[in-house]
């Protein structure tokens, strides 16, 4: 039995669990090259729940560069405009206060009782809540000023996790129109001002939130300007060491770590909350082989109640796709069985009576892959972006 050192600190299996920065694993790459991307644009970051995105952020936060001051926040919680704005000026607030500088003219707006908040908001001197508006243009004047005065390079980034969430409950404790107004403010204030950028994610598409309030009206394409970003799974070298790490944190037996530390990683397609949720569910008795990775792989996620969360890559087929939802079925079941398919292949699979017509189907395919239940090889084929989704839905469906 090898024993292999790594820098993480003895760790067991956590998944869905709040990680310490040292408890994640790999993404150095991907972070330095996005606070390069960062001193010249704002960051859209994009992809399934799951994959790692609010970590990467936990990691960013911890350790950002030299001149970067960073504020995080999770804005699937938060409900109305007013919460977020003043979210938005407590953060900046609170990561200002280590440079002694205060937000100048915030503090002009709510005069001496400044920052007073009456459930959960800012409020003016005369006791009504500060116009959330007012009080991000505000915020992010200061911010630049206080940026611009510690020196050149010196910039501010806010972490906005989860900005799909926020748009759709601003939508519904609100209205379309108040969701649309925050949704224009971030294009606005990520493009105005030099000295700060936004680092946004979502693991539902943008386009889904843009289609309801397309339907009220609204005609932007509000991130265009920004960089997109889809990190993806692990790569394969911090997969296999992910899996090691956990295998000997949770103290598995197993007869050579690295075979099934490899076979663990690439069985999950290197995806870290798959791995730590496989990792969780080995029996500590038995000496774990690759066949016993694998076999109780399948049993875990075609078990009838399991909480890996793949059920609802079938079940949201019907909200986003409504009347082209069985068009959606007939390509993923032609795709899992027989990936990589090109357009022509799939038209064959699915269009045998010749009804669909070709510009729906092309449609249907962008929205799959917008959606990340499809992916295009640089062949021009499509294939499952995740390899576990694939092999779910092939034993979930029982296709061959
Ligand atoms: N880089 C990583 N190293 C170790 N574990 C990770 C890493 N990224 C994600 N995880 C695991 O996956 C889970 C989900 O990650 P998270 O960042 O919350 O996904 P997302 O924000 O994309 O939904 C975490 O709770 C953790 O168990
Ligand atoms: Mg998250």
């Amino acid at each position: 039995m090898r024993h292999v050192k790594y820098h993480h600190p003895q760790m067991s299996s956590n998944p869905g669990g709040q990680l310490a920065p040292n408890q994640i694993v790999g993404r150095d790459d991907l972070i330095a090259s996005m606070w390069s991307v960062l001193k010249g644009r704002s960051i859209y970051m994009n992809d399934l729940r799951r994959i790692g995105k609010t970590q990467i952020m936990v990691k960013m936060h911890a350790a950002p560069p030299a001149d970067w001051v960073t504020a995080k926040c999770d804005l699937g919680g938060i409900h109305t405009a007013a919460e977020f704005a003043t979210q938005a000026y407590r953060l900046s607030a609170a990561a200002l206060s280590r440079t002694t500088r205060v937000l100048r003219s915030m503090h002009k707006l709510l005069g001496q009782a400044g920052g007073l908040e009456i459930a959960g908001l800012v409020k003016l001197p005369d006791g009504t809540p500060a116009p959330w508006k007012e009080v991000l243009r505000r915020t992010f004047a200061d911010i630049e000023e206080a940026m611009c005065d510690q020196g050149p390079g010196h910039r501010m980034l806010f972490l906005w996790d989860e900005v799909p969430f926020l748009l759709s409950n601003i939508s519904h404790r609100e209205s379309p129109e108040v969701a649309m107004q925050v949704l224009d403010m971030l294009r606005a204030l990520g493009q105005d001002h030099d000295r700060i950028r936004l680092l946004l994610t979502g693991s539902i598409g943008l386009h889904h939130v843009l289609t309801g309030l397309k339907a009220q009206g609204y005609n932007g394409s509000p991130l265009n300007r920004m960089d997109h970003i889809q990190p993806g799974p692990l790569t394969p070298k911090h997969g296999v060491e992910l899996a090691r790490t956990l295998l000997q944190g949770d103290g598995i037996r197993c007869d050579d770590w690295d075979r099934c530390a490899t076979e663990l990683a690439s069985a999950v397609g290197h995806v870290p909350f798959y791995i730590h949720r496989l990792v969780s569910r080995l029996p500590k008795a038995d000496a774990t082989t690759p066949k016993t990775i694998q076999d109780l792989l399948d049993r875990e996620i075609t078990a009838d109640t399991n909480d890996w969360d793949l059920q609802h890559y079938r079940d949201r087929l019907r909200p986003y796709y409504g009347p082209d939802e069985k068009l959606a079925l007939g390509v993923l079941d032609a795709v899992a069985v027989n990936e990589p398919l090109d357009f022509q292949a799939i038209r064959r699979e699915v269009n045998m009576s010749g009804a669909v017509d070709d510009e729906r189907l092309r449609a249907l395919l962008k929205l799959l892959c917008q959606d990340h239940y499809l992916t295009r090889t640089p062949e021009n084929q499509y294939r499952f972006y995740l390899s576990l989704i694939r092999r779910w839905w092939r034993l979930n469906r029982s296709l061959s």
